[in-house]
């Protein structure tokens, strides 16, 4: 921070007994919010104010160091596009997206009747997920137009992997025909196809739907770790407080049903150096799969056999 010294020098005069400052500002900022209030915002907002204040007195924050995380986030949204959620990877870094997913899957599950099987549990959207992926049948790959000029053709042979499995109702474990299997992860060049100019429009990215079995079947590659965007604010954020920006290698799913709740979650490849210092901090043991070798099929080296259980639309949030 370029005014770190000065900010030092002005903690020192205030010192750090934060009841010298005036408490009755958190009680005035708290009532003023009307009578005709959004009835959630008047809900949590007083307990966002109560924190946000507490946290300044605490940490005696100066103006220069306010001015900064202002320009931060000023930062994020300047960069932010259809392409890159920046203000969303600043969340993620902090852990932010991780725990409103848990917190709002703990409300979902507290809703539930009784169940015969555990749902498979969720995990963070990402930034770069793209509506409208390809609807492809069953036992196709998502890999597009891979030549031997491509950079990263070696590994994507080495790499290819088969992925199938059922769709679950943790109900009745019963299959669920005609759920949507919707997938995407990045090239092995760490990149995902929006980020990168030299991939096809929509590689690595498919639609699949479920057969009369539940089943589905696809091809595509076994995910390699890859730095989250760090040449914008999240980046420097990361820089600053002496963190790794890499994920571990993943593949993304958001896995669709009738009658049952949109499940969206990621699958983590066992061998990542990564797994267990996610720079995003999403991986659960419940994701983490094991690619075996595949045997007799050109398509694909690894295979990997994993089934998505969804919970019935009956488990809702109480409003
Ligand atoms: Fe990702």
């Amino acid at each position: 921070m370029s005014s770190s010294d000065s900010a030092v020098d002005v903690r020192s005069l205030a010192g750090s007994d934060h009841h010298k400052y005036d408490l009755t500002l958190t009680d005035k900022v708290i009532a003023a919010t009307g009578p005709n209030a959004h009835p959630r915002l008047a809900e949590i907002m007083p307990s966002l104010v109560r924190h946000l204040h507490d946290f300044a007195r605490e940490v005696n924050l100066t103006v220069d160091e306010w001015t900064n995380a202002i320009e931060l986030i000023n930062e994020c949204g300047r960069m932010s596009t259809d392409r890159r959620n920046e203000t969303q990877l600043l969340c993620d870094i902090l852990g932010l997206e991780t725990l409103v997913d848990e917190i709002t899957a703990n409300l979902l599950s507290s809703t539930s009747s009784s169940s015969s099987s555990s749902p498979t549990p969720s995990a963070i959207l990402g930034p770069f997920y793209r509506s409208n992926a390809p609807l492809l049948p069953n036992g196709t790959s998502i890999v597009r137009n891979l030549t031997p000029s491509c950079p990263w053709y070696e590994t994507a042979q080495s790499d290819a992997a088969h992925i199938s499995g059922k769709v679950l109702s943790s109900s009745t474990s019963l299959p669920i025909p005609n759920a949507i299997v919707d997938v995407w992860h990045t090239a092995p060049n760490g990149l995902y196809e929006q980020q990168d100019p030299s991939q096809p429009e929509m590689n690595l990215r498919g639609r699949f739907t479920t057969d009369a079995a539940g089943r589905f079947s696809f091809y595509c590659l076994r995910p390699v770790a890859y730095p989250i965007p760090d040449d914008g604010p999240a980046g420097k954020f990361l820089a600053l407080l002496d963190r790794h920006p890499y994920r571990p290698g993943h593949i993304h799913f958001i896995v669709s049903a009738p009658e049952h709740r949109t499940l969206t979650t990621q699958i983590f490849d066992q061998r990542d150096e990564y797994i267990a210092r996610d720079s995003v901090f999403a991986v659960k043991d419940e994701l983490v799969v094991r690619f075996v070798p595949r045997e007799g099929d050109p398509m694909g080296r690894w295979s990997l056999e994993y089934d998505f259980v969804l919970d019935p639309v009956a488990r809702t949030v109480v409003a």
